[in-house]
């Protein structure tokens, strides 16, 4: 039964003819660069590479890069361009032919649900960063005395309290309305005029801005003279001096591969799609490490220069450190206006801020969105304008509870189950998928056509064995540390369950309904199959 529908489902006429497909190579680089470059490069990493070890956080880091990164890298590459050979930009459409049963195409459905989840709140924060950067702009934090006024001016801003700052959402919604606006034009444009022009700028752009930070970062020297040792050098000190103590702790090893993951967007299915525009004539090794070390290089020598050191320059290390532990958007909403206020010119440079967190965080929102529109457009044969009002329409309203609930941990919910658990778990699926079902011989071949360069022979037994296993080793311990907590809500507040039990119920039912999609999708090309004259 299964193989019958494999072979007919080859001789489908499918519209893949007519998919599109990226212009030139650097587009190609620059698209999956700007996928990978977001939020994380700028504010996760310096926050966990502070609170786990500094400078030792990037052994393990390291080591995942080189174990789990790379080779994901490649495999979701390959995966990506071998279905978009048979029209099928989602995983769905490239688990069915990687895997000859009908089991498949419904496991592929988590490679649609991981990204759109996360786009609802995505897009979210994202839109903060356009609140702020124009907030830089008209001074509006300018007289915001201190610390904890900072946090009661955010807190205002997201409706969690109402105070002399803001008295409502409204602010918030309309630059959420702005970005998901920007983000739906930019998807009905398409993949050339769309992502990949954009992204030619966009990446540049957060380059240029960068290093424009950075260089202002380091010619601060010490900010207050009666403060000698709240100076940039220690600053860098404290987030590179390795602590190598800290490797002992299972914790910093999770928090680690978690960063990859998150910096690479690997584990999500966002890669694969954008990866099923390319032909077969496109090389994938070489791009795809293109790709990756334009992300490493815009996460550790920008992003760990800016945001922790120009903080120890201004608070010292203490606060840092009590700063570092409250979390990734403390330090960048909270922190870093202050310093903003008394940087001389930082009206400007904290636009400039804000603005290249926004530029990055909405490449990475396009990426997230365009599973979900791959997936309205190859499988429902929707316009690709249909589609894309059809994903703003589904971002506007699913991301309601999330603006009314933030208060009530529904993001951070959403966040576990989608950017921590799900991700390794389909990181394992498509693992054992493509190099164990496909076999490693058709999944090297897969990923070495059309390629500059083999794959260097080290990574055929990482990628067959030593990565599944690290992968299924993280599972299992990040369901110890995190899951059971998780699961049991542990440290919720009681009259926070509604809402958490409300978080998972969203979910389920998104998950549920795109598996009821992927059967309705393959039902109807069975239906045309049915019709075509033998
Ligand atoms: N890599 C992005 C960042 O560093 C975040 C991200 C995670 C992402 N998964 C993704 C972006 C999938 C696009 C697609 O902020």
């Amino acid at each position: 039964m299964a193989r019958k529908e494999r072979v007919t489902h080859k001789q489908d006429p499918s519209a893949h003819k007519t998919r599109e497909k990226w212009a030139t190579r650097i587009g190609v680089v620059l698209a999956m660069a700007a996928n990978a470059i977001g939020i994380g490069n700028f504010l996760r990493f310096p926050v966990q590479c502070a609170q786990n070890g500094g400078g030792a956080f990037m052994i393990p880091y390291f080591i995942a890069f080189i174990l789990i990164g790379i080779p994901l890298m490649w495999i979701e590459w390959g995966i990506g361009r071998f279905g978009g050979k048979y029209g099928h930009g989602t995983t769905p459409g490239m688990f069915h032919y990687l895997w000859n049963h009908p089991f498949a195409k419904y496991l592929g459905a988590i490679g649609i649900f991981l990204p759109f989840g996360i786009l609802i709140y995505y897009n979210y924060i994202v839109s903060w960063t356009l609140a702020y950067s124009a907030f830089s702009l008209t001074g509006q934090y300018l007289a915001v005395p201190g610390h904890e006024q900072m946090v009661d001016f955010l807190a205002a801003f997201q409706g969690r309290a109402q105070n002399e700052y803001f008295n409502s959402h409204a602010t918030a919604l309309i630059f959420l309305f702005i970005t998901i606006a920007i983000l739906t034009w930019i998807l009905s444009r398409g993949i050339v005029k769309g992502i990949e022009a954009v992204a030619t700028w966009g990446v540049p752009l957060t380059f240029i801005i960068g290093v424009v930070l950075v260089w202002r970062v380091a010619t601060l020297g010490t900010p207050d003279p009666a403060y000698p040792d709240r100076s940039i050098l220690n600053g860098l000190g404290f987030m590179w001096n390795p602590n190598f103590e800290a490797l002992k702790d299972t914790k910093v090893w999770l928090a680690a591969t978690g960063q990859i993951f998150f910096t690479l967007s690997v584990g999500f299915g966002c890669i694969q799609t954008y990866a099923s525009y390319l032909s077969e004539k496109d090389d994938v090794v070489v791009s795809g490490l293109a790709t990756v070390a334009t992300n490493e290089f815009s996460e550790v020598l920008i992003g760990g220069f800016i945001a922790i050191p120009v903080t120890v320059a201004y608070f010292g290390l203490a606060q840092t450190q009590v700063i570092a532990q409250s979390g990734a958007f403390d330090l960048g909403f909270c922190a870093l206006p202050l310093i903003f206020q008394k940087l001389p010119g930082g009206q400007l440079f904290g636009a400039l801020w804000f603005f290249l967190l926004f530029i990055a965080g909405l490449l990475s929102s396009i990426a997230l969105a365009q599973p979900m529109m791959a997936f309205l457009q190859d499988e429902f044969t929707l316009s690709r304008q249909k589609a894309a009002l059809m994903v703003g329409g589904l971002c506007l309203f699913l991301v309601i509870p999330i603006v009314f609930f933030l208060k009530h941990g529904f993001l951070d919910e959403m966040d576990f189950w989608l950017g921590t658990f799900g991700v390794v778990l389909f990181a394992l699926v498509e693992i054992i998928l493509f190099i164990w079902i496909f076999k490693p011989k058709n999944a090297w071949k897969e990923i070495e056509m059309g390629a500059d360069m083999r794959i260097p022979k080290f990574f055929y037994p990482v990628m067959q064995y030593v990565t599944p296993i690290y992968l299924g080793i993280l599972l299992v311990a990040w369901f110890a540390q995190d899951g059971l907590k998780i699961i049991f809500m542990k440290g919720v507040q009681p009259g926070d369950y509604p809402y958490i039990w409300f978080a998972r119920f969203l979910m389920t039912t998104i998950l549920l309904t795109l598996i009821f999609l992927v059967f309705l999708a393959w039902q109807k090309k069975h239906r045309i199959q049915h019709k075509v004259p033998k």
